[in-house]
């Protein structure tokens, strides 16, 4: 629509005038915000952009693959891709504390992208993806302090870059409109919200290469049979959980004593409050099958029917 095509205009403009022949960075987390502000200083300022893309080895099954093919191949926007999963699972071992998992991954982050940013040293901006609750939300004192929230935005201030932030006038659904208009693929932009720590909240207590794995992949199936339905727009959130009990079953004539995955769905407006969502039993079903027949050690699928609140959409 028009207004949106004036945005864009008047903020390549804008960054244009400010940037001038300088170098910007920007952390890449695959998540929409940090996409859709890489497509905007690409559009306005093109390689002299450079994005750090850290991959802390905690994101969804060919999710990293599809934020390199889509931006990086589709918008030519230049990303280094840092490939730190081993980095954060030798700082992750042995901790099962939800909040010390949070803290860890959150400092991990920030010491990873320092590290890359300083490589750069010509770069005289930090671009990051600020939303306009973002900044309302920093004013206040929200349900924050339930858990604490680690994403790219508040990066390394430390550092001395001058902060662009073309995204902080705009809500969500319309820094998501804006992806559409630079050419981010649909899926991309409307996807579910992900938290930063990732699947790292997803594996209740310790996290383990073979844990993460069975989160990933039973996730993946989630996911593809909730868009196979046609449900993936009524549900606001969806993935599965690894509680890490095991518990007997039986398959073929065999025992097995092997990991239970939880589902959570819920139907929500911002995640402030959510209802779990009431998919139809021969939906569930089908997807129960599919997680025990197709991922190794998984023998029980258990659907998580509480409302937030009294918990939380995340287990962790
Ligand atoms: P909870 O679990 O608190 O989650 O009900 C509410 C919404 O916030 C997401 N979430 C996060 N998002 N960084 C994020 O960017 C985080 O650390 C984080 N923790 C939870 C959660 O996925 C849900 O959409």
């Amino acid at each position: 629509n028009w207004s949106m095509t004036d945005f864009i205009d008047m903020q390549v403009a804008d960054i244009r005038a400010k940037v001038g022949d300088k170098k910007v960075i920007l952390g890449l987390s695959g998540g929409v915000d940090s996409s859709v502000t890489a497509a905007l200083l690409n559009r306005a300022i093109g390689d002299q952009l450079t994005c750090i893309f850290v991959d802390h080895g905690l994101l969804r099954k060919n999710e990293a693959d599809q934020v390199m093919e889509a931006l990086g191949k589709g918008l030519g926007v230049k990303i280094v891709k840092v490939d730190a999963a081993d980095r954060f699972l030798g700082k992750l071992a042995g901790v099962s504390d939800p909040e010390r998992k949070r803290k860890i991954i959150g400092n991990e982050f920030v010491e990873v992208f320092n590290d890359e940013a300083r490589k750069l040293k010509d770069a005289d901006f930090l671009a990051q993806g600020t939303l306009y609750t973002d900044v309302i939300e920093s004013g206040t004192d929200t349900a924050q302090t339930i858990k604490s929230h680690h994403n790219v935005g508040g990066l390394p201030e430390e550092l001395g870059f001058e902060l662009i932030e073309p995204l902080n006038t705009l809500f969500k659904d319309e820094a998501r409109e804006l992806g559409e208009k630079l050419g981010i693929p649909h899926e991309l932009v409307w996807r579910q919200p992900f938290p930063g720590p990732g699947l790292g909240i997803r594996v209740i207590g310790e996290i383990t290469e073979e844990k993460l794995e069975i989160v990933r992949e039973s996730d993946a199936i989630l996911r593809e049979e909730i868009a196979k339905h046609g449900l993936d727009q009524e549900i606001w959130q969806y993935f599965t959980v690894l509680p890490g009990i095991r518990s007997v079953g039986v398959m073929g004539d065999g025992r097995t004593y092997d990991y239970t995955i939880g589902i959570r769905a819920v139907t929500s407006i911002d995640g402030m409050t959510a209802d779990f969502a009431k998919i139809d039993w021969d939906v569930l079903q089908a997807i129960s099958v599919r997680m025990v027949n197709e991922v190794a050690h998984i023998n029980r699928v258990v659907y998580d029917i509480t409302s937030k609140p009294p918990s939380t959409i995340e287990w962790e």
